[in-house]
C-alpha cells in the first residue's frame, strides 16, 4: 500500500501543547511567521516555504485528507520550515497565536458559500477580519484570492471598522493549486485578488483556558443516573449548550462514561466524561485521551453530571 505521508514531523497536534503556541520554540528559532488558511493539497504552502527558507509557515486545514496530502508534499520537497494544524481557522487564530504574531496570512479560493442562507459559514466575516487584524504585526498583510466575484464583494463589505485597508484587482491564474486548476479547466481566466493591509490595531486577547476541576461524590448508582436533558445555559456568558448523548457502565472496573456534546461560541466539543470509583468515592472528570480544550463549557458539563450524581436518592 502506498504510504499516505512520508513523515509526520510537520504535523502539530495542537491539543497537546501549551496555548497560545510558542512558535519560535516549535521551530527552534525566531523568524517571520506566515499562515495559509485552507491549504488544500499544500501546493502553495510547500512552494512558498521552499522559496522563503528564512521564514516560518503554518498551514491551517479542516480536512485530514488534505493534511495527509500536504505532509507527503512537504516531505518530498524537504522543507523544514512548515507546520500543519488540523483545526478550524477561527479557533486557531483565537487560541493558538498571540496578538501581533503574524507577518502575513494567505487564503486561496476560500469556500464562497454562494447561497445567501449559507452566508453564515463564510470565513472572512467582519469578526474574523478583526481577529486576523489583532494577530498581525503592524505592517502585516492578508491576501485572499477568489474565483467568485460576489464573495469578493461580500468581503469588501466586511472591511470597514476591521482595522484593514483593502485593495483588489483582477488577476490571471498563477497559484497552481488544485482549485485554481479546477476553475481554469472550467474556462475561468479572471480571478480576484484582495490585499488587506493592516492600518490600525484591534486588540483581541487569546481566549483564556481554565483548569477544569474534577468533582467527587461519595455514592454513585449507575442504574439510577438521571442524565441532564439538553441544557442551554444562557445565564452563562458567553452561552453554553451541553447535551448528554450516551452512557456506558463497566461494573468490573466500576467506571461509567458519559458522552457529551458541548457547544460554545467558537468551539464545539464531543468527548467523554468518566465517573470512576477510587477507594471510597467516585471522581467525575473529562476522560483522558479525548483531547479536550479546557473551557467553561467543559466545566459546566462536568458540573451537570456531578449535580445529577449528587442528587441520586
Ligand atoms: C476551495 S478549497 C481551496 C483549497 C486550496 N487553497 C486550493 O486552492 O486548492 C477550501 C479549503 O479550505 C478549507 N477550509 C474551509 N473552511 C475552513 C476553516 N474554517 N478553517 C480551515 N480550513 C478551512 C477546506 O477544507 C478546503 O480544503
Amino acid at each position: 500500500m502506498k504510504a499516505r505521508y512520508l513523515s509526520f514531523k510537520p504535523f502539530l497536534p495542537w491539543r497537546n501543547v501549551e496555548r497560545p503556541i510558542d512558535w519560535p520554540g516549535q521551530f527552534g528559532c525566531q523568524a517571520p511567521l506566515e499562515v495559509e488558511i485552507g491549504f488544500g493539497n499544500g501546493e502553495f504552502l510547500a512552494r512558498r516555504a521552499q522559496q522563503r527558507p528564512e521564514r516560518h509557515f503554518i498551514g491551517i486545514e479542516l480536512e485530514w485528507a488534505s493534511v495527509q496530502r500536504a505532509l507527503r508534499r512537504i516531505a518530498k520537497s524537504q522543507v523544514p520550515n512548515v507546520r500543519l494544524l488540523l483545526v478550524d481557522a477561527h479557533l486557531a487564530l483565537q487560541r493558538l497565536f498571540e496578538p501581533l504574531a503574524l507577518q502575513r496570512v494567505y487564503s486561496l479560493f476560500p469556500c464562497p458559500w454562494p447561497k445567501e442562507r449559507h452566508a453564515k459559514h463564510r470565513l472572512f466575516s467582519h469578526a474574523f477580519l478583526t481577529l486576523l487584524n489583532s494577530r498581525l504585526q503592524p505592517d502585516g498583510e492578508v491576501l485572499v484570492v477568489t474565483d467568485h466575484e460576489p464573495y469578493l464583494r461580500w468581503v469588501l463589505e466586511q472591511i470597514p471598522g476591521s482595522g484593514f485597508a483593502g485593495d483588489w484587482r483582477v488577476i490571471a491564474p498563477h497559484f497552481r493549486t488544485k482549485y485554481e486548476r479546477k476553475w481554469v479547466a472550467g474556462g475561468q481566466q479572471d480571478f480576484y485578488e484582495l490585499r488587506l493591509q493592516k492600518a490600525a490595531h484591534h486588540e483581541v486577547p487569546p481566549t483564556k483556558e481554565i483548569n477544569v476541576q474534577a468533582r467527587r461524590v461519595g455514592r454513585f448508582d449507575p442504574q439510577n443516573l438521571d442524565l441532564p436533558p439538553a441544557a442551554k445555559l444562557c445565564s452563562d456568558h458567553p452561552p453554553v449548550t451541553v447535551r448528554c448523548r450516551d452512557f456506558l457502565y463497566d461494573p468490573e472496573r466500576r467506571k461509567a462514561m458519559v458522552a457529551v456534546l458541548v457547544v460554545e461560541v467558537d468551539l464545539t466539543q464531543d468527548f467523554w466524561i468518566e465517573i470512576a470509583c477510587r477507594d471510597d468515592h467516585w471522581t467525575i472528570r473529562p476522560a483522558r485521551g479525548c483531547g479536550v480544550v479546557p473551557t467553561v463549557g467543559v466545566q459546566r458539563a462536568v458540573d451537570l453530571i456531578w449535580e445529577a450524581a449528587a442528587g441520586q436518592t
